[in-house]
């Protein structure tokens, strides 16, 4: 009996750049950098780390994970005109021959007629010359027709032949409107791979969103049409409604290996970590009935699954949680727990932090251990979501004094230090946060409106750390901003301090299409 090997797909990662542009999911460099040394253990064969020209701190970001990452190709996306592309190389540069360009153009009518306004002819030539400029500084040139499931098919098939014949190695199919269902995708990745004579000179990439909830469904169809790389994000992040889910897609690989004859390189034990780092980083939570990640992802509640669980676990279980990196947690850690066996649990957790970061989350643990007696997972999240996911802070809390009661009106007495500067100003309101929150505003001059504000338990019991989460707002922008204490009021003025430090730094994005 013969057996084929089955085919490697690469999974290029867009976390850092798609998923970044999930409302409220801005990440600075630190952050990127965090987010990017874990895609790096997790084995991705690509890491897109942002859109150079966008910002700065986008350009800053890219060059930085350039410089730094080993292993992953590193990839930077640019719109087809030359001022993108030499500015993308100017931030890929760094990783030399593993620095991919990815340009882009619209190529469907409804693209090219009303947010381009170009005719296929100028489009067809700027796709072609775009990607002749990326080749004249690297061979590693990835070119996207962007909304080209919404493409008149004739067309896609003549621009992905053309910008084959300018050099591009990788062409991608986007579902940029999360349109397509798994029989036309299918169809339209066999039609590109069987009506364009140099199709094998490059690979097909695929790169859905989930509008309908089918991008994991569509990547798979691509797959089996023959695609060679997908792109996804981590839980699936991204614009609107998100990409297709990495941890699903290479999951559903692994597991129908009987019927799906592919493989990845991701090392899937290390998808828990990921996507735990990725909740702390952006304050966004998956939900706790998200495939593979979700909190319920592999608890069994019905009294019959449980029993037959007891039985054999595979009579309800296809994959097992080990196989996503989920390790029995429980209690893990109390007041006497020292400084290695702290750090060996952050790093299972998939926080891999350097000696200032270990010291301040060690304090703040031993703080934390001292008023409650448990020790959780998610408390040890909680603590580096706090502690280490801020840098660069314009803003910071110094002290609070609240008071507070039925027969009180709420005052809240706030110190702060602002570029270095301590400031201090009292406020009452209708209620504790009320007037913290009105102070910290007072304080920071800041005209940014309250979308959201949350207040939950990290854990179980009254000692239970509170998390609070906010979304603040400005013109179109959204940023979360979270904060942690056993005191929800001190959780409260954190996380909306956090909020208008991110807000502070995301810088305007709003660009032209072309
Ligand atoms: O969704 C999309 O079309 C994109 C491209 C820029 C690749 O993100
Ligand atoms: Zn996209």
């Amino acid at each position: 009996m013969t057996t084929t090997e089955p085919r490697t797909i690469k999974i290029f990662d867009t976390t850092l750049r798609d998923g970044e542009q999930s409302p409220g999911a801005s990440m600075n460099i630190e952050e990127k950098l965090r987010l990017a040394r874990q895609l790096q253990k997790l084995n991705v064969d690509v890491i897109e780390a942002g859109f150079p020209i966008a910002s700065e701190g986008d350009f800053e970001a890219v060059k930085k994970i350039a410089q730094t990452i080993k292993g992953p190709e590193i990839a930077g996306l640019c719109r087809a005109g030359f001022k993108d592309i030499d500015r993308g190389w100017e931030a890929l540069q760094y990783a030399e021959e593993r620095g991919r360009i990815h340009t882009f153009i619209a190529t469907s009518d409804i693209h090219m007629k009303y947010k381009l306004k170009m005719t296929p002819a100028q489009v067809l030539e700027a796709a072609v010359k775009g990607v002749k400029r990326a080749c004249g500084y690297t061979p590693n040139v990835e070119f996207s027709c962007e909304d080209a499931v919404r493409t008149e098919l004739k067309f896609l098939a003549e621009v992905v032949g053309a910008v084959i014949d300018a050099g591009a190695k990788v062409v991608n199919i986007p579902d940029t409107v999360g349109y397509t269902i798994p029989f036309e995708y299918f169809n339209i990745i066999k039609y590109l791979k069987d009506n364009v004579p140099n199709i094998d000179k490059a690979i097909l990439s695929v790169h859905c969103h989930n509008d309908l909830g089918l991008s994991v469904a569509n990547s798979i169809a691509a797959v089996q049409a023959g695609a060679g790389q997908v792109e996804c994000t981590i839980n699936g992040i991204g614009e609107r409604a998100g990409n297709c889910s990495l941890e699903e897609f290479v999951m559903a690989i692994r597991t129908r290996g009987d019927i799906l004859p592919f493989k990845t390189n991701v090392i899937t034990e290390q998808l828990t970590p990921a996507s735990r780092l990725l909740t702390s980083v952006t304050g966004i939570v998956v939900q706790p009935n998200k495939a593979i990640v979700g909190a319920n992802a592999f608890a069994h509640e019905a009294g019959i699954h449980q029993h037959g669980m007891l039985m054999d676990k595979s009579t309800y279980e296809i994959m097992t949680p080990e196989s996503v990196g989920l390790k029995a947690s429980a209690l893990v850690l109390g007041k006497h727990s020292g400084r290695h066996a702290f750090k060996k649990r952050l790093e299972e957790l998939g926080h891999d932090l350097d000696d200032d970061n270990l010291n301040k989350a060690f304090e703040r643990f031993k703080a934390l251990a001292d008023l409650k007696k448990e020790v959780f997972d998610e408390d040890l999240d909680a603590i580096v979501a706090d502690e280490v996911m801020r840098v660069n802070e314009k803003f910071k809390l110094s002290h609070i004094t609240v008071t507070c009661g039925s027969f009180a009106v709420a005052t809240a007495t706030v110190q702060m230090e602002i570029d270095g500067e301590q400031v201090r100003t009292a406020e009452l309101g209708d209620g504790p946060v009320d007037a913290t929150l009105k102070a910290i505003k007072k304080l920071s001059k800041s005209d940014a409106r309250l979308v959201q504000y949350n207040v939950g338990s990290v854990t179980g019991g009254t000692d239970a750390l509170g998390e609070v989460t906010v979304r603040i707002g400005q013109g179109e922008r959204v940023v979360i901003g979270r904060g942690s204490s056993t005191d929800i009021i001190e959780a409260s003025a954190k996380a909306y301090i956090d909020a208008l430090n991110r807000l502070f730094f995301a810088s305007e994005r709003d660009i032209e299409p072309l």
